[in-house]
């Protein structure tokens, strides 16, 4: 298994292109699963849950090619299954988007349930209830989401989400666009992701409006065709970047990032006391040798804070001059790094879903265990930032969701590297 070795102390100086978005490329290229004619999807990242889609679409049968700017045709003119099995959803719970198209395509779909996962039990009990709205009957048969629509064709139907859902948003908003009639989603995600699949649909046909707002409005039509498609960039990888540079007392330039994506991240960052300028395509953001200052963080629903950010933020409170409040407002249970960042040295309580983070001037490296994606990204934003050499074991987590980290981050002055357990055995003989 691969581990990160960082070596802290250093300050992150330097420029980082963003890649593209890992939530918007997810749901995008299953969207192809709508049509018999081809997508093409530009500013793909080089992520697991990449290769894992890629694979359940394959399942599927999918026809999938792939050139060397790792740009990606994806053609569902003929399925062989409409099935996503265990082994696959279990890797990666954005499987369920597979549920929406294919009920509105082919009338019937089977989904693995996905089972608990590290940052809490995560159902998807609104995606059904509102696909059962829209006419579809629903069962769970051993371990198996089966749907299927009696009459071959969903109905447009008036759906209010109990919750802000991001997935479940994007899932029925691919089940809408097929559907016979018009469909009211209300109470629905504003993330930027699902804006951008709603911006592919509507250049595959789709008829909707009001992506971005609590209330998308969607005509059904009979088929959607082929298109070309850019995803937007990754506000996450962004985010991540900008917190590892303040954390540091570094200075860093981030290229390839659209405007409006990042504002209540970098409105926190500039309380916490670093110079942020915000560009056309660019950020730039400055903390020469300062320390930051705590800060306050609640996660919301977009246009809030971003729970996937909140891990970054909490490390970032972990080294900062006095005490802050993190709360965590969407998911359980996602505390998980918690544990790790007390065994580098840092103060932190946790009550309920709130941690109350007093401010310590260095950590102390240690061997760590990365948890989830986010909690892993903080964990190595703790390394860089910690005196002496930090191991973080279970990289595969980051791996999902960040685009070459380790040569990011080197690339900007950091001493990071991969090992696998093989390696690590031959350097112990070496020395
Ligand atoms: C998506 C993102 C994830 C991000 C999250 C919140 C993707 C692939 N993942 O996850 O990175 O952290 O949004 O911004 O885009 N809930 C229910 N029942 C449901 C659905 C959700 O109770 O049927 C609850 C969840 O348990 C959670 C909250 O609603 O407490 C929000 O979850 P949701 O927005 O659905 O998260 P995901 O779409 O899974």
């Amino acid at each position: 298994m691969d581990k990160l070795l960082i070596t802290g102390g250093g300050t992150l100086q330097g420029e980082v292109r963003v890649a593209g978005a890992k939530n918007a490329a997810l749901p995008v290229l299953i969207a192809a699963l709508l049509t018999d004619q081809t997508l093409r999807i530009r500013n793909i990242p080089h992520l697991r849950d990449i290769t894992t889609t890629l694979e359940l679409l394959g399942h599927l049968g999918v026809s999938v090619q792939v050139d060397e700017k790792l740009e990606i045709e994806v053609n569902a003119a003929d399925l062989a299954s409409r099935c996503a099995p265990y082994e696959l959803v279990k890797t990666m719970r954005a499987s369920i988007l597979v549920l929406g198209p294919l009920l509105a395509r082919f009338g019937q779909a089977e989904v693995s349930l996905p089972g608990g996962c590290a940052i809490g039990s995560r159902p998807v009990d609104l995606h059904l209830k509102a696909l059962e709205k829209m006419g579809a009957e629903v069962s769970v048969e051993a371990g198996y989401i089966k749907a299927r629509v009696p009459g071959g064709r969903l109905c447009g139907a008036r759906i209010i989400f109990d919750m802000v859902t991001v997935t479940g948003t994007e899932n029925l908003l691919m089940a809408a666009v097929l559907a016979q009639g018009r469909t009211v989603l209300e109470n629905a995600a504003r993330e930027p992701e699902v804006v951008d699949l709603a911006r592919c649909l509507v250049n595959m046909g789709a008829r909707i409006q009001g992506a971005g707002l609590d209330t998308i409005e969607i005509e059904g039509v009979d088929a959607l065709s082929g298109a070309e498609h850019t995803v937007i960039p990754d506000r996450i990888e962004a985010g991540t970047y900008l917190v590892a540079a303040a954390a540091t007392g570094g200075r860093l330039r981030l290229r390839g990032i659209s405007n409006g994506l990042l504002d209540a991240v970098i409105a926190k960052l500039d309380e916490a006391g670093a110079a942020v300028m915000v560009g056309e395509q660019e950020i730039l953001l400055d903390m020469t040798h300062k320390r930051p200052r705590a800060v306050n963080v609640r996660t919301a629903p977009f246009p809030g804070f971003p729970t996937d950010m909140q891990a970054q933020f909490l490390l970032l409170n972990a080294i900062a001059e006095g005490t802050a409040t993190v709360t965590e407002s969407i998911f359980e249970n996602r505390f998980m790094h918690v544990q790790e960042l007390q065994r580098m040295g840092a103060d932190i309580d946790l009550k309920g879903n709130t941690a109350i983070i007093r401010g310590v001037p260095h950590l102390s490296a240690a061997q760590v265990m990365a948890t989830d994606l986010r909690a892993s990204a903080c964990l190595v934003l703790a390394g860089l930032v910690a005196q002496g050499q930090t191991v973080v074991d279970r990289i595969y987590h980051i791996d999902r969701g960040y685009d070459c980290i380790e040569e990011k981050l080197a690339q900007c002055g950091a001493d990071i590297c991969r090992v696998s357990d093989g390696s690590q055995r031959r350097l112990a003989a070496v020395r």
